[in-house]
């Protein structure tokens, strides 16, 4: 196999690798509440956009990056041009400890939630109350930090160990199944009695809902949905093999990654609707949702234990590749051992995490720009860092290194990639064009 790194064995290997990070939390926990909070169908419809023009474009552009430079997205850059352009790499991983710090939070959430639902969450006797217990949880000033240290460590054991491969593999039997059970719960929340209401909302778009706000919601979404922007696919990547053909990769990766984040939608609003509660709920959405429809289920605390230890191990991987980036960016760069730089990295972004939980309940009175650390951290990165590291990285692919990158998109045994201009033409003027527009009406 050509290519110095390790690569992926497989074309499948590598697709499986690059859902499991885009697959997560933004799939089913972000994108029913920022739906739900931005209008339903008008946000779906501008998150489709986005996704299947920029978003898989700068994917394409992530993977040919990637294997081009073969190194992490600093290297990989430094290698390719140099120069300022290295910025972009570096960016890319202050954009890793942000958002990894209030991930992981979100991750113990899910983990709190299997152990909860096991032991008699789904007890409680009015779906209202469902709210209620996810406020005290995350308000508590102990118990979601414990849980977010449980899931950070997970997080740092399987990036020290570099043993991926293994969780890639566990994830080929895990992921169907957590794929069946959305399925499922899909079906129950489709069924509930009112549920009609929250397919319109979702499918039915009210343009009157079109706002600047809603669009920079959905631009930054469609990035961190797909893990763009910040180098993550890069370095993924840079594991991969000459033979892979990276427009159907990111095809595939793109198309599964929405196919999860549409169907979270079905799971989570009509279920909202039938239960009265407010879709513009926020961040607890899912979590408030999910164990309504549960109690409304047979062997709901099984199934309920099930999907979150799922959703977990969705997270998980994830979170992975968040940590791998700025990892593998200690490692080439500047000569860290792995255990070292993944123990390292890991500690301080369990502790930038621990403002954005108290944010939500102690610290919850303390503002900046009228949002609290949670919510400004979650703001920054993807609604800022990542666009922008997105278009820098469509417009070095665009305008920059485009003979180079334009060959790697297309190396596979004597396969032309028909639709390299519109690509080229999506880096160079769609990208730059439309997200500038974005960043600065939303500002
Ligand atoms: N795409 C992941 C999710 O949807 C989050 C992520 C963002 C991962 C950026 C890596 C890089 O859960």
């Amino acid at each position: 196999m050509a290519g110095g790194r390790g690569n992926f064995a497989s074309r499948l290997g590598f697709i499986l690798a690059a859902a499991g990070s885009a697959i997560g939390l933004g799939n089913i926990w972000k994108f029913p509440y920022l739906a739900g909070a931005n209008g339903g169908a008008v946000f779906l419809i501008v998150y489709l956009v986005f996704v299947f023009t920029i978003g898989i474009s700068v994917m394409l552009a992530e993977f040919a990056i990637g294997r081009a430079g073969e190194r992490n997205p600093v290297g990989a850059i430094k290698h390719l041009k140099g120069g300022a352009w290295i910025g972009v790499g570096y960016m890319g991983v202050v954009a890793g400890f942000a958002i990894l710090s209030f991930y992981s939070v979100v991750g113990g959430w899910t983990i709190a939630y299997a152990v909860k639902t096991a032991t008699g969450l789904l007890n409680l006797s009015d779906a209202k109350a469902f709210g209620g217990a996810f406020g005290a949880f995350v308000a508590a000033p102990v118990e979601p930090i414990v849980y977010h240290f449980a899931f950070m460590a997970l997080t740092v054991a399987v990036v020290a160990r570099g043993v991926e491969r293994g969780i890639e593999r566990a994830c080929r039997v895990l992921m169907p199944m957590l794929f069946v059970i959305v399925i499922i719960l899909c079906v129950r929340s489709l069924t509930l009695p009112g549920a009609m209401a929250g397919v319109k909302f979702f499918l039915n778009p009210d343009f009157s809902k079109l706002t600047g706000a809603m669009v920079t919601a959905a631009l930054g979404q469609a990035f961190f949905s797909l893990s763009l922007g910040m180098g993550a696919m890069i370095t993924l990547g840079s594991y991969l093999s000459k033979q892979t053909h990276l427009p159907g990769s990111a095809l595939w990766v793109t198309s599964l990654d929405t196919v999860i984040a549409v169907l979270a939608g079905f799971m989570v609003l009509p279920a909202v609707f039938a239960f009265g509660f407010d879709p513009g709920a926020g961040p607890g959405l899912t979590f408030i949702t999910l164990p309504a429809v549960f109690a409304k289920m047979p062997w709901g605390a099984g199934f309920g234990t099930l999907f979150f230890v799922l959703l977990a191990v969705a997270a998980l991987t994830s979170a992975i590749s968040l940590l791998e980036v700025v990892v593998a960016f200690l490692i080439d760069e500047k000569g860290v051992a792995r255990p070292k730089a993944a123990i390292g990295a890991g500690a301080v972004i369990f502790l930038l995490g621990v403002p954005s939980s108290l944010s939500l309940g102690v610290w919850g009175d303390y503002k900046l720009f009228g949002k609290g650390f949670f919510d400004l951290m979650d703001y920054a990165a993807s609604n800022v860092m990542l666009p922008l590291g997105g278009v820098l990285i469509a417009v070095f692919v665009g305008w920059v290194v485009t003979p180079r990158i334009m060959r790697e998109a297309e190396r596979e045994d004597g396969h032309l990639f028909k639709l390299a201009p519109a690509w080229h033409a999506i880096c160079r003027y769609v990208a730059p064009v439309g997200v500038a527009w974005v960043l600065f009406s939303g500002l």
